[in-house]
């Protein structure tokens, strides 16, 4: 039998899209036209989301009314509260967004002809307050108050976690990660969200898709993991080393490669200046300098390059975020392409059903029980 079927779809073309390129050429990284060097350097993560949400970029009077509904949209209801509160310290955070975007569904459910646009906002606006209500209540036994002043998701983001507003560079920083973060095509996640949308499943379930396929190592898991491999080393010499080896052992480096770009993620080129600003600032530059010596040894030695998951490790280490925070933050950010993609597979709906090629037995005569083996 000949299989036709692409391993891992690698190359297939499983629909279109109005939002982004990835990889274009002439085109690059694009969310709605738009370069991500441009949105990175002068946007911020809301006109972005509006952006990929609303299909233009706002105008001074759109971005402000935007910022407000954001902000009104970030406290939740006690029922949810005290899910969150249900949940064990241990569970990974990416459990508690998966679990707590899912229970959200329950208490504010998705009617028909209802606005799946406000459902987007909200999920935007509410996931980081979700999260670190978790973080404290069972971190110190804390019930914070998960409405704070700060205009942006970024800020209130660092201003939960950290119990004091950012500094401005942090919250430039992270604004510009969620940027990076915010669409990429049909990547896993996306895909898988757009097929659970495919079915006229309810927008909650098609997000919650989505936050499921992102934890895993291969996809957003990999920022968590890149730290676990960077944090391994304390010199870069001890990381070259350490990587040689690794790749000896044919392992996995976590952080590099991708399934479509071939020499280079612009998102990389970004996230890692910004690692390098934040790791001078705080004159602390060991694992910047670990994760260049690393990028070096992959590029000599595989011609792998690192993706937006591998600085973005040590950019958010320089911001005080913990690792197990990494891959929801990308969640956050992400929530907003998800979104987008949901509404639009709505608007040309036709269920996502492919095919496989069978690899099992022939067809077998039915064998009665008591003659089985
Ligand atoms: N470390 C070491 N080798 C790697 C590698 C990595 N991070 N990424 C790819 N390779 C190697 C593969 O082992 C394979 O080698 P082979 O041809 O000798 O078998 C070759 O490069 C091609 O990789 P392949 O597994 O076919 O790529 P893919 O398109 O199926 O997978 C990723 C893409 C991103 C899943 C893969 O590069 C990876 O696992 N990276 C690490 C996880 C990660 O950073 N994920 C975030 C993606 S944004």
């Amino acid at each position: 039998m000949t299989n036709r079927h692409q391993s891992g779809l690698a190359d297939v073309i499983a629909g279109e899209t109005a939002i982004s390129t990835v990889g274009k050429e002439g085109k690059g990284l694009t969310y709605r036209g738009y370069a991500i060097q441009d949105l990175a350097r002068a946007g911020t993560f809301e006109e972005t989301a509006f952006l990929l949400l609303y299909g233009k970029l706002p105008n001074s009077d759109e971005l402000q009314q935007y910022r407000a509904k954001l902000m009104g949209l970030r406290e939740m209801p006690a029922g949810l509260m005290h899910i969150l509160e249900q949940l064990p310290a241990s569970t990974h955070p990416m459990d508690v967004l998966r679990t707590g975007i899912s229970a959200l569904g329950a208490f504010e459910p998705e009617y028909d002809g209802g606005a799946a646009q406000d459902i987007a906002d909200r999920l935007i606006a509410v996931s980081a307050s979700m999260l670190l209500y978790w973080v404290h209540f069972h971190g110190k036994g804390v019930r914070i108050e998960t409405a704070t002043d700060s205009p942006s998701i970024a800020g209130h983001f660092l201003a939960l976690l950290h119990g004091k507003e950012a500094s401005e560079l942090d919250q430039r920083a992270l604004d510009a990660s969620l940027i990076l973060y915010a669409e990429h095509e049909f990547n896993a996640s996306t895909f898988a969200a757009r097929i659970t949308a495919s079915t006229r499943s309810d927008f909650y379930a098609a997000i919650t898709t989505g936050v499921a396929a992102l934890r895993g190592p291969l996809h957003g898991g990999a920022n968590e993991a890149a730290m676990a491999l960077i944090e391994q080393f304390d010199s870069a010499d001890a990381a070259e080393a350490g990587i040689r080896e690794m790749l000896a052992r044919k392992e996995l480096i976590m952080g590099f490669g991708h399934r479509v770009y071939s020499v280079s993620d612009p998102r990389s080129d970004i996230i890692k200046a910004w690692s390098r600003t934040l790791s001078e600032e705080a004159g602390d530059i060991m694992l910047y300098e670990i994760s260049e010596r690393i990028e070096t040894v992959m590029w000599n030695e595989k011609r792998l390059f690192p993706n937006l998951d591998f600085y973005s490790a040590s950019a958010y280490r320089m911001m005080g975020i913990p690792t197990p925070l990494f891959t929801p933050l990308f969640v956050i950010s992400r929530i907003s392409g998800w979104s987008a993609h949901i509404r639009e597979q709505r608007e040309v709906n036709r269920i996502i059903r492919p095919q496989a090629d069978y690899t099992g037995p022939e067809l077998t005569a039915w064998v009665p029980i008591h003659q089985r083996t």
